[in-house]
């Protein structure tokens, strides 16, 4: 398969690629249509597939008892779970925020926003109450449900007590539902807080469906970028409708009699559009997962597939990477034979990763879909079809009809041919978010200023001759751990907040199991500081308390200066380079005003990994 070079692309699409207006004017897909999202999602298969399993629950424990909706009770559920929020007076456009672990409660809770036209903010459950204040208080949230607490693994993560911390500061908020999951006690204040089972069991089971406007807000979702605090992206619902549903159906290729599992949490992109909305608007049966991949033990993946006789598996490298590192034993107990597809996503998938994933998961006969996209935008956007386009080791692969990828250079000229480059999209989509909530000017200057007249995606990539993207990875200041994306900058901002820290500058490096881990360079008044692993304990305990454990560092560096240029910006690139411990390619270094600290740090992550 060849694609088209840029050039050619160029002439025939001439007048948008390089028209900057054509990005400034407000994105609209299916203007002036009417529709509810929910409707497609569930009342349209009722007739047919109303007694489908629509998902099969399987908690935490495997020990204790699961779940299964069929798609109507989904449907009764999702009707009794959108009266009790208009018995709670949320009407259309409010914002109703969720702060939960992996339930099906969560996903109703969604669907219920979405039949009665209310914006949903989900929060992941692993996020603090800092973090979780910020995001109720910047979507202006009146509601927040939550539950007692969420057990993960062999721990149990006190969602409640985080979230009444997180509220103290959030006044706005007169409502709190609360799921008893674990059914330990907690606090209840009176007149706020509710018990949400009870009021769930006693709803009505139908809601009429709100009558929503195509480019009608659907969710925000907060994501961090390369500076300032986290984005509230906002995606609207006709447009993402349509690319969570045709992407889900292309890139997977389930049939009728097929089960889907995908490992996201819901508080993410992927849990979004491939767990919420995807596998419901095409009529699938799928698991939804509570626990961890290694409780009780590493076999626990694997012991699901083989349960519930998954066909089409999604998961992240570095989960691949994690259960990698056990005995193969943990997967040859299991029968794996049902698998046909095996996805992956969240951070590029290294070789033996995926070499690994392909022979022992998938027996060397599943396709693999490396599904290349971004909370940005909205579903898939570079990938193989399971079955169709093949899968190549390390490549997304091709973009998915519509979707206009370029390369460019640091200057922003656009490269042909088999070249790395700036990964650039040309070309909106229906799928992509529409506005960063509350700051127009931050998603414009954010996306769309960087190269004039491209959405920039913040990633490196590299095409082969025959057209497939290789994703590399960020080139902006975010770290990709785990799957997860954290902002340098407020990594940095919590730092700086450690009364004995003069200046900090926060780079990833190559971690073998979460694919990038967080490494800080910072400064004292005291340079003859000796002590950095109690320092490192200090600033982690920060960091907990401020954005959550998952932004934890690896190691701290106490040195006498940070790299600057003349003009006092820190050049990254030199500390990423000696956290790496990579002494080649330092690139141009004739800006900068301070060699020696250069030299100094190099020596010193030298010196303490030897
Ligand atoms: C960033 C977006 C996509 C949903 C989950 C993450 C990286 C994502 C891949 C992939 C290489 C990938 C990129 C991207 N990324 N998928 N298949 N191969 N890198 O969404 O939190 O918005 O992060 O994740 O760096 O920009 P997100």
């Amino acid at each position: 398969m060849s694609i088209k070079s840029i050039t050619e692309y160029k002439n025939e699409y001439a007048q948008s690629l390089d028209d900057l207006s054509y990005w400034e004017k407000p994105i609209q897909w299916f203007k002036g249509g009417e529709l509810n999202l929910t409707v497609n999602a569930l009342d349209r298969h009722l007739k047919t597939l109303g007694q489908k399993t629509a998902i099969y629950f399987e908690p935490n424990n495997p020990k204790d008892k699961g779940a299964t909706f069929t798609y109507q009770e989904l449907f009764d559920r999702v009707c009794q779970f959108a009266n009790v929020l208009k018995n709670k007076n949320v009407k259309k456009g409010d914002v109703v925020c969720f702060y939960m672990g992996m339930v099906p409660e969560l996903m109703i809770g969604v669907l219920a926003c979405a039949r009665i036209g209310a914006v949903h903010n989900v929060v992941f459950g692993g996020f603090s109450a800092a973090s979780l204040a910020a995001r109720v208080q910047d979507s202006a949230a009146k509601v927040l449900v939550t539950q007692d607490e969420a057990p993960r693994g062999d721990k149990v993560t006190p969602l409640k007590q985080i979230a009444d911390e997180a509220l103290e500061s959030c006044p706005e908020v007169k409502t709190v539902l609360v799921l008893a999951r674990t059914k330990n006690k907690v606090s209840e204040k009176e007149g706020r807080d509710f018990q949400l089972l009870d009021l769930l069991d006693t709803a009505e089971k139908t809601c009429a469906p709100e009558k929503m406007q195509s480019e009608d807000p659907l969710f925000i979702l907060y994501t961090s970028g390369s500076t300032g605090k986290p984005k509230g992206l906002l995606h609207t619902t006709a447009g993402y409708m349509l690319w969570v549903k045709e992407t889900f159906a292309h890139v997977f290729q389930m049939e009728k009699d097929d089960l889907y599992w995908c490992t996201a949490d819901l508080g993410w992109i992927t849990g979004h559009s491939y767990i919420a909305y995807g596998p419901l608007l095409n009529g699938a049966s799928q698991v939804i997962f509570e626990g961890v991949p290694t409780f009780p033990d590493a076999g626990r993946f694997w012991s699901v597939i083989e349960k519930y006789k998954v066909t089409h598996f999604y998961t992240a490298p570095t989960a691949i990477r994690a259960l990698e590192a056990f005995d193969l034993s943990y997967v040859e107990k299991y029968n794996l034979a049902s698998l046909k597809v095996l996805g992956s996503v969240g951070e590029p998938i290294n070789e033996e990763a995926w070499q690994w994933y392909y022979d022992n998961i998938g027996r060397k006969n599943c396709s693999i879909v490396d599904t290349w996209w971004q909370t940005e935008t909205g579903g898939i956007m570079i990938s193989s079809f399971a079955g169709i386009t093949p899968s190549i080791p390390t490549f997304a692969t091709l973009p998915l009809p519509g979707v206009a990828p370029v390369l460019l250079s640091q200057e922003g000229k656009i490269l042909d041919g088999a070249v790395e480059g700036l990964l650039c999209l040309s070309r909106p989509w229906p799928g992509m978010a529409r506005s960063i909530f509350g700051d127009h000017k931050r998603y414009m200057e954010t996306y769309f200023s960087n190269y004039k007249g491209y959405y920039f995606t913040g990633d490196g990539a590299r095409r082969d001759e025959k057209g497939n993207y290789r994703i590399i990875g960020r080139v902006d200041d975010v770290v990709n751990v785990s799957g997860h994306r954290i902002g340098t900058a407020e990594v940095e901002d919590v730092i700086n907040q450690h009364p004995r820290i003069v200046e900090s500058a926060v780079v990833g490096i190559p971690h073998a199991i979460k694919g990038q881990g967080i490494v800080a360079f910072v400064t004292l008044p005291d340079q003859n500081e000796k002590d950095e692993s109690a320092l490192l304990k200090d600033v982690n305990v920060l960091i907990t308390k401020a954005i959550g454990p998952i932004a934890k560092l690896e190691t701290l560096y106490v040195v006498s200066g940070l790299p600057k240029t003349r003009s006092g910006k820190i050049m990254r690139r030199l500390l990423r380079k000696a956290a790496a411990n990579e002494k080649e390619n330092l690139g141009d270094t004739s800006t900068l005003l301070n060699p020696e600290v250069v030299e100094e740090i190099f020596a010193k992550v030298a010196s303490e990994r030897s």
